[in-house]
């Protein structure tokens, strides 16, 4: 047997031990108590604030192979109104990797209305949901662009 296997069989102990002493010493107390409170700060500082509280400025989305450079959401009918409403608290990932249905994003919408204090989207609701059933729906829901054609496969060596 190793001297390190015979620490690892110890390592409870010790470990035990350590913790024992370091309860003991009131530097130890000190420390412990201001890491607890820090953790009672921080989690009372994102108590369900909204990150923001109304949509941003609206901006011509620059379009590349068919995507906002600036987003990588699909250009499409209604994107820079989504891109005002739905970019102010989080980035366009949560929109992109998602697939729902209209309901199912309308759902979403209010999910975050009602939890995360999204604004009421007023004429732009319908506009949002349009964008997003057409470019962000499940696949089978999806007639987006017909399967490639005319595809030059290649053989990997
Ligand atoms: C007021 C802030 C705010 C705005 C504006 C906002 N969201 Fe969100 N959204 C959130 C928060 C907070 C979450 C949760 C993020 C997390 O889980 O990390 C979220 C999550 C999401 C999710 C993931 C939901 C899930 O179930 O995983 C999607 C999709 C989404 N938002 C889409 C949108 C769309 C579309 C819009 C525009 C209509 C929008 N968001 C506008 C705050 C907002």
């Amino acid at each position: 047997m190793t001297v390190f296997s015979i620490y690892i069989e110890r390592l409870p102990t010790l470990v035990f031990r350590f913790l024992v002493s370091g309860f003991q010493s009131p530097i130890f107390m000190l420390f412990l108590i201001g890491q607890i409170a820090l953790v009672a700060c921080n989690s009372s500082n994102d108590s369900s604030e909204p990150v923001a509280t109304e949509p941003l400025p609206l901006v011509n989305a620059q379009i590349k192979d068919g995507k906002d450079i600036a987003t990588g959401l699909l250009a499409g009918e209604g994107l820079n109104v989504v891109k005002s409403h739905c970019l102010a608290c989080h980035s366009s990932d949560l929109i992109v990797q998602n697939r729902f249905t209209r309901e199912g994003w309308h759902k979403k919408i209010i999910w975050m209305q009602e939890t995360q204090g999204l604004w009421d989207l007023g004429e732009s609701e319908p506009v949002i949901l349009n964008y997003l059933a057409a470019n962000y729906a499940p696949e089978e829901f999806r007639g987006r662009r017909k399967p490639l054609a005319e595809v030059e496969w290649y053989e990997l060596d």
